[in-house]
C-alpha cells in the first residue's frame, strides 16, 4: 500500500505479502542488477525471503555490513566503496539499503557519493527507520568529533517497509522507535498523541501520521535552515545524555526520551505547557521502558551541549513546545537551561 504524503519518494508501506516487493521493483527498476548492502543481522534473518521474491527477474550482490553504529564510519565506506568498484558498478547500477538506520545511512552515502551518484532504495527494517531515518533523503557517517557530521542528500527512488520484519526486531529497538514515533506526535500531530496515549497496540495508522509529520516538515525546510530542526526536540539534551551514557549501553531513543523529559520542563517554564501533559507523555515514555535507566541530574548534561551544533554565540537553539503539536525553535541561553 502507497501512502499518502507531502515527498516525491513513494513510501509503500506491506504488512503482509513480501510478494509486492517484486511488483514495486519492476515498476521503479529497468535494470537487471542490484547491489544490495544489508546489515548482517537482518541479511541472516531476512535476505533468504528477500532472494526468494527477487530471484528470477535481478541479479542480486548482497553485501553485509556488521551491525551496529560503529560501522557508519569512513573506514566501512571506504571499504564498501572499494568493493564497489571493484566489481565494477555502474553509473546506471542501483543500490539497495536492507537495514535499519545505520545501514540506511551508510548504504546512502555511498550511493549518493560513488561515480557521483547511483540511484538508490530503501528497504528500511526497524521501526525507527521505518517512520524517520528513511525519509527525507539525509545520508551521513560518523567521524572522531561527532556523529552524521558527514554526509549529503539523497532521494531514493523508492522506501519498502514490510512490517513483519518487525517481529524480529529486539524489543528495545521497537521501543526507540516509539520514542520517536512520539516525538513526532508532540511537535506536529495532536491526533497521533491522543492515539498512542488511549491504546497500547501500534497500528498503522500510527505509522502513517508518524509518516506524515516527517514529510511535511522536510518538505518545508528540505536542507534544515529552520523548520526541519523541529524533529531535534528532545535531541539537544538527548545526544549529550548519549554519549555520556552510551558506554553503559544506553539506547539512543533511551535519551532522547529523557532529553524529550527535559525539554518538556523548559517548555513548561517558557511556554506554559501543561503539567498535566508532561504526565501523560512520561507514562507513555513508561510504558516502553524509555526512562528506566538513571540519568544524572541534568546540569551535567546541559554542560555538554556547548559543544553541540547547534549552539550560537547568543545561546542554544532549543526547540519548545506551547501545546502538544505545537512545537517552536528559541534561542536560549545556557543560564536559562542552568535553571530548569
Ligand atoms: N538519516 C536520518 O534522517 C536519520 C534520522 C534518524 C536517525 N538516523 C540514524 O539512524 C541510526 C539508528 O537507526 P536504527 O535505530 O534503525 O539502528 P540500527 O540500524 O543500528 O538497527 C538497530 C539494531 O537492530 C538490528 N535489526 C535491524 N532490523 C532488524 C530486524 N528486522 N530484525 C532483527 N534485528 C534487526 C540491527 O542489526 C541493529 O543491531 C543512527 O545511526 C542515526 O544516526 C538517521
Amino acid at each position: 500500500l502507497k501512502t499518502n504524503h507531502d515527498l516525491n519518494t513513494p513510501i509503500y508501506i506491506e504488512d503482509h505479502d513480501l510478494k509486492t516487493l517484486l511488483e514495486i521493483f519492476k515498476k521503479h527498476v529497468q535494470v537487471r542488477r542490484l547491489f544490495i548492502l544489508a546489515d548482517a543481522q537482518v541479511a541472516s534473518l531476512h535476505q533468504v525471503a528477500v532472494e526468494e521474491v527477487l530471484k528470477n527477474d535481478y541479479q542480486l550482490n548482497w553485501i553485509t555490513i556488521p551491525s551496529g553504529e560503529t560501522s557508519k564510519n569512513i573506514e566501512r565506506y571506504t571499504q564498501i566503496v572499494n568493493v564497489l568498484l571493484e566489481f565494477p558498478i555502474y553509473k546506471d547500477d542501483v543500490i539497495v539499503a536492507f537495514g535499519g538506520g545505520v545501514t540506511g545511512d551508510l548504504a546512502g552515502y555511498i550511493a549518493s557519493t560513488i561515480l557521483r551518484g547511483v540511484r538508490f532504495i530503501q528497504i528500511p527494517t526497524t521501526l525507527l527507520s521505518m517512520i524517520d531515518s528513511s525519509i527525507g533523503g539525509k545520508v551521513g557517517i560518523n567521524m572522531q568529533a561527532g556523529k552524521n557530521l558527514v554526509g549529503a542528500f539523497i532521494e531514493p527512488l523508492f522506501i519498502y517497509s514490510y512490517l513483519p520484519f518487525l517481529k524480529t526486531l529486539p524489543k528495545r529497538e521497537l521501543h526507540q522507535g516509539f520514542a520517536e514515533m512520539l516525538k513526532a506526535a508532540l511537535i506536529r500531530d495532536e491526533v497521533l498523541f491522543d492515539l498512542m496515549k488511549s491504546s497500547e497496540t501500534f497500528c498503522l495508522n500510527w505509522m502513517e501520521r508518524a509518516i506524515r509529520v516527517k514529510t511535511s516538515i522536510v518538505k518545508e525546510d528540505p536542507f534544515e535552515h529552520h523548520t526541519r530542526m523541529l524533529l531535534n526536540f528532545g535531541h539537544t539534551l538527548g545526544h549529550a545524555i548519549e554519549s555520556q551514557h552510551y558506554e553503559e549501553g544506553m539506547l539512543h531513543g533511551e535519551a532522547v526520551s529523557h532529553g524529550m523529559m527535559f525539554a518538556l520542563k523548559v517548555s513548561q517554564t517558557f511556554k506554559g505547557f501543561k503539567k498535566h501533559d508532561i504526565e501523560s507523555i512520561q507514562a507513555i515514555l513508561q510504558r516502553y521502558q524509555l526512562l528506566s535507566k538513571s540519568i544524572q541530574p541534568y546540569e551535567v548534561y546541559i554542560k555538554k551541549v556547548i559543544h553541540d551544533k547547534k549552539m550560537r554565540q547568543d545561546g542554544i537553539r532549543f526547540i519548545v513546545l506551547k501545546s502538544i503539536g505545537e512545537a517552536s525553535i528559541e534561542t536560549l541561553s545556557l543560564e536559562q537551561l542552568y535553571g530548569i
